[in-house]
């Protein structure tokens, strides 16, 4: 689906602290984050890898009050701007509530809510080299079930990493592989 025009930057959240926590054992070669807010998580990884870099929709002025040097910052359309497997590991904590259009790109996340982070899986997919990992962050206040029906139907390999029980919503972070492959990056 098209990229949303508008929006607000999002501040950094129990979600944001999560994806950070599962992160946290990673390291590697180089490392994407879509969506990549106010840079928190992003800089959070940049230490254990050898390039970090994060795209949005968002302008990166503020974020990089948050980054670190050896951080790239790109304007850009999910992972659109990035030629096919390039990337170790590629991670997200995407839009997902059910919207019937995409007005705020930090939270919406198209008519269902999967739209939108359905996008995000489909293009780190793409850039992901083999052997590679994707780690995407979701709330039961999208729908993750059909998100994860989505990957078994795609023949990829899901695994828990993380989870938070929230009062109103459960976070829970996942890491995907292709089927089938090594483990062989990025180390943890
Ligand atoms: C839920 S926020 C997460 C922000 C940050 N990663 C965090 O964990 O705090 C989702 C982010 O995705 C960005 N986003 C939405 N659509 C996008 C797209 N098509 N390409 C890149 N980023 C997008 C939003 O602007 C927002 O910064």
């Amino acid at each position: 689906m098209a990229p949303p025009a508008g929006g607000r930057r999002y501040l950094p959240a129990e979600d944001t602290d999560l994806l950070r926590t599962a992160l946290s054992p990673l390291a590697g070669g180089s490392c994407l984050e879509i969506g990549f807010g106010s840079g928190t998580a992003l800089s959070s990884v940049s230490g254990r890898f050898d390039l970090a870099v994060g795209t949005d929709v968002m302008g990166a002025e503020e974020a990089r009050l948050a980054i670190r040097p050896r951080v790239e910052l790109v304007l850009a359309d999910r992972a659109r701007c990035f030629r096919d497997r390039v990337f170790d590991l590629v991670f997200f904590n995407p839009p997902y509530l059910p919207s019937a259009t995409v007005e705020d790109a930090a939270v919406d996340g198209g008519p269902t809510g999967l739209e939108v982070p359905l996008s995000f899986l489909e293009e780190g997919l793409r850039v992901l080299k083999d052997g590679g990992v994707v780690v995407a962050l979701l709330s039961t206040e999208g729908d993750v079930r059909s998100f994860l029906a989505r990957c078994t139907s795609l023949g990829l390999e899901v695994e828990p990493m993380a989870e938070k029980r929230l009062f109103y919503e459960t976070l829970s972070v996942f890491a995907i592989r292709r089927g089938g492959e090594d483990r062989r990056t990025p180390q943890s």
